[in-house]
């Protein structure tokens, strides 16, 4: 019988506001922080060595909340360097929300924006077909990867983009993480398609290629306890962003949905103390050079 489950990726409200919601529970912006404070200063003096301008490509930059973090980053380190920004992001809606953003922040002039309001996959046809040349500085994919299956081409095509000394930033989650072992553990039954990839199978990936890599944990632990309060829409959402799936509490199978919420409290998949259950995840970074 066919899934009665819809992705979530489908409906862009639904979606944003289950994106949201995991952020506000989860402490992968602390993560992010600790990415910008302390590993992103170490990369940049080679990314920017010599340069005084820097290509820069985000790929799937959602609101883009990230993506000023870092160039604000950048800018306090190197405020001579201006930056040439190509930003793909196939939802119109955080796009525009970014957009907005930028033309409400004071101080970005020295960030020249580029719009493409498409998927990574068009992003990388058209580029080919239109046979563009022009090499990238600093290339980053913060959490877009689970949205695609061709996960070998898409890397490689970005990779190839990269300047001498550019690098590819990809986050996602590990393989040790709890929401990765309860996806894996329930595949053939969310959605159809769903490939739940995570660094464990890009390393995988990388290294039958020879392709060098390093790599940095981000911890990204995630507060679930609403997941269990029957009609906590909160917990609701948390769970569609959790399963990928379009409100999974009221499409799945309930035998579905009791597994799923099961599987969630397993020791190896979260922690429960004074009331609270928190999912254990470690968002890994990847971080790639140049293909040599
Ligand atoms: C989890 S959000 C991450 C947003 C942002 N990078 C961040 O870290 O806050 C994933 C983003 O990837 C976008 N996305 C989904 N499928 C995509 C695709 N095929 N190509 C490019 N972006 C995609 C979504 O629209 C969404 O904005």
């Amino acid at each position: 019988m066919a899934s009665p489950l819809k992705s979530l990726i489908t409906d862009s409200d639904r979606y944003m506001a289950s994106f949201k919601r995991y952020k506000e529970c989860s402490i992968v912006y602390q993560g992010m922080q600790e990415f910008m404070d302390n590993l992103l200063p170490d990369l940049l003096p080679s990314i920017v060595k010599g340069k005084s301008q820097l290509n820069v490509l985000g790929v799937g930059s959602g609101t883009g909340d990230v993506d000023l973090q870092l160039f604000s980053t950048l800018h306090q380190n190197y405020p001579h360097v201006t930056v040439d920004n190509e930003v793909v992001e196939p939802d119109p809606q955080p796009l525009r929300i970014y957009r907005d953003l930028v033309s409400q922040t004071p101080g970005l002039d020295y960030i020249q924006f580029h719009w493409n309001e498409m998927t990574l996959q068009e992003f990388q046809k058209q580029w080919k077909e239109k046979k563009i040349n022009k090499k990238m500085d600093l290339i980053h994919m913060f959490q877009v990867l689970y949205y695609v299956v061709d996960l070998e081409g898409v890397i490689s095509f970005y990779q190839s983009l990269l300047n001498k000394n550019g690098k590819l930033l990809i986050t996602l989650a590990s393989c040790d993480s709890g929401s990765v072992r309860m996806r894996e553990a329930y595949k053939n039954q969310l959605c159809p398609g769903e490939t739940n990839p995570s660094t464990g199978k890009i390393k995988k990936l990388l290294d039958s290629k020879g392709v060098s890599y390093k790599s940095y944990i981000l911890p990204s632990d995630l507060d679930i306890t609403d997941i269990f309060t029957e009609g906590d829409e909160n917990g609701e959402m948390l769970l569609d962003f959790l399963t990928n799936s379009y409100h999974f509490g009221k499409t799945a199978s309930p035998e579905l949905k009791a597994g799923v919420m099961k599987f969630l409290r397993r020791p190896d998949c979260s922690v429960e103390s004074d009331g609270k259950v928190t999912l254990k995840i470690n968002f890994e970074l990847l971080v790639l050079d140049q293909l040599i």
